[in-house]
């Protein structure tokens, strides 16, 4: 094992499961910062087992030796992983989308081009769907539509099946820590030492993977993970789908959920920004009650949300439609697997050349993702010019007060809040 928290990707393994409409998906995750009640009815794949029998390699392992992509080997097994759920996914890789498939490995070798080499080399699966037809029928004999809840060690890990169940497990135990994709609490463990006794995971839910879009709202269930959403996206909002590219990397966004992204009370997720640009709103539960908050309300302050006890997120519900002045802005670091310095989300509706509609969402410049309500004043009714630009950056400082801290000093977050 790396480091244990989910950056490195040397333990990337594969999972696989049928998704909504019955088809068999394989994801790469980090194997570190899983639960293992999170593979409950899932066919999991280690490197271990791909080679079919004695030196049989599997196709992706025999590109790489036949590429020299293996130096010190430390890495090695993670890259095999990840290209292997991209080749049991039938993709064929192109130049433009391997360095997103192994953003989330690192090679402290540098020998990535032999890699990226032994990636392009794979061509399509073809034989892929003969394959998900033995595993599906593999998988459909562990899944009976039962809760299950695992207790071992002092820890209790509840998987309930049905979202009446989710909801009636979390009333009748509200200290249950919920776990989306623990892709934020998996390192409380490693890296913290906390000792978690109670969770209740929502990856087991039926429906709950599902992306719902009833002609005005699109309805983000509580298991769906980024990854989900950037496809989901690309089309009707593709500056969304292009921040999400930029969002941890594969590994991350296969396992980590939006709602997750939401509740976990990060002043510098990337998706609050975005989702308040677009006027989202908060679906919470607690037993047989729902309630919807604007998500821009959600955020009370640094840590806090309008969550009462024994409320989850069980959903985010987002207006239907294209945004053409969706901007979404991600200033890091790193141009893969960071986390934000500064994050602007604008959606504009502009007819006529006058800003009729202004929001200007901010991660990174407060203890919670906020709209910019000063400067958005300044735009609002006035021509899209630059004059109004520099007008608005000035009306930040009423806005903001940011705080210095390893990702960027007070000034240099004003500053490039302004420049964008
Ligand atoms: P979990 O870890 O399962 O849960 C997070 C918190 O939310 C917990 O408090 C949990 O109890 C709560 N929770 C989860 N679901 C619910 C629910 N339905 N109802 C109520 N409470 C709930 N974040 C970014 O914003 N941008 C990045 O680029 C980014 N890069 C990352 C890179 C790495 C290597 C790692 C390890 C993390 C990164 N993150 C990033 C942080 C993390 O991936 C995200 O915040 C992610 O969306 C968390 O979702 P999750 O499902 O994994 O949450
Ligand atoms: Fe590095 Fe798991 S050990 S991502």
């Amino acid at each position: 094992q790396g480091g244990a928290e989910g950056d490195c990707g040397a333990c990337t393994v594969s999972i696989a499961r049928s998704d909504a409409n019955g088809n068999l998906f394989y994801r790469p995750v980090n194997a570190c910062i899983l639960f293992m009640g999170m593979v409950n009815g899932a066919a999991i794949r280690t490197v271990e087992g791909l080679a079919t029998c004695g030196d049989q390699l599997h196709p992706v392992q025999a590109a790489m030796v036949e590429n020299h992509a293996s130096q010190c080997g430390f890495c090695t097994p993670g890259f095999v992983m990840t290209l292997y759920t991209a080749y049991q996914n039938g993709n064929g890789l192109g130049p433009d989308e391997v360095d997103d498939t192994i953003a989330g490995n690192l090679c402290r070798c540098t020998g990535y081009r032999p890699i990226v080499e032994a990636a392009t080399s794979l061509g399509a699966n073809n034989d892929f769907k003969n394959k998900h037809n033995e595993d599906l029928a593999l998988l459909a004999g562990l899944n009976n539509g039962q809760d299950v809840c695992c207790d071992k060690g002092g820890s209790q890990f509840m998987v309930p099946a049905t979202s009446a169940s989710f909801a009636k497990l979390y009333a009748e135990h509200p200290d249950a820590t919920v776990i989306g994709g623990a892709t934020d609490v998996g390192l409380w463990v490693t890296k913290q030492h906390r000792k978690l006794e109670k969770m209740i995971w929502t990856g087991g839910v039926a429906g709950y993977d599902a992306i719902n879009d009833d002609g005005d709202v699109i309805r983000i269930n509580p298991a769906v993970t980024h990854q989900q959403l950037l496809s989901y996206v690309a089309e009707d909002l593709p500056q969304c789908a292009e921040l999400l590219r930029r969002f941890g990397a594969l590994q991350v966004r296969s396992s980590g959920t939006v709602c997750g992204n939401i509740a976990n009370a990060s002043p510098i997720g990337d998706l609050p920004p975005v989702l308040i640009s677009l006027n989202g709103a908060v679906e919470l539960t607690k037993g047989v009650t729902s309630r919807l908050v604007k998500l821009e309300n959600f955020f009370l302050d640094y840590g806090k949300q309008d969550r009462k006890v024994g409320e989850f997120v069980s959903a985010l519900l987002i207006p239907k439609g294209k945004k053409p002045n969706l901007r979404c802005y991600k200033i890091s670091k790193r141009f893969d697997q960071d986390i934000s310095a500064v994050m602007l989300a604008a959606n504009l509706e502009i007819v006529d050349g006058i800003m009729e509609g202004v929001r200007l969402a901010f991660g990174g410049m407060a203890g919670t993702p906020k709209r910019a309500s000063h400067a958005e004043a300044v735009l609002a009714g006035n021509p899209l010019d630059i004059e109004h630009f520099k007008k608005a950056a000035a009306a930040l400082i009423e806005d903001f007060t940011p705080i210095s801290d390893m990702r960027g000093s007070a000034r240099y977050r004003l500053l490039t809040a302004q420049n964008l």
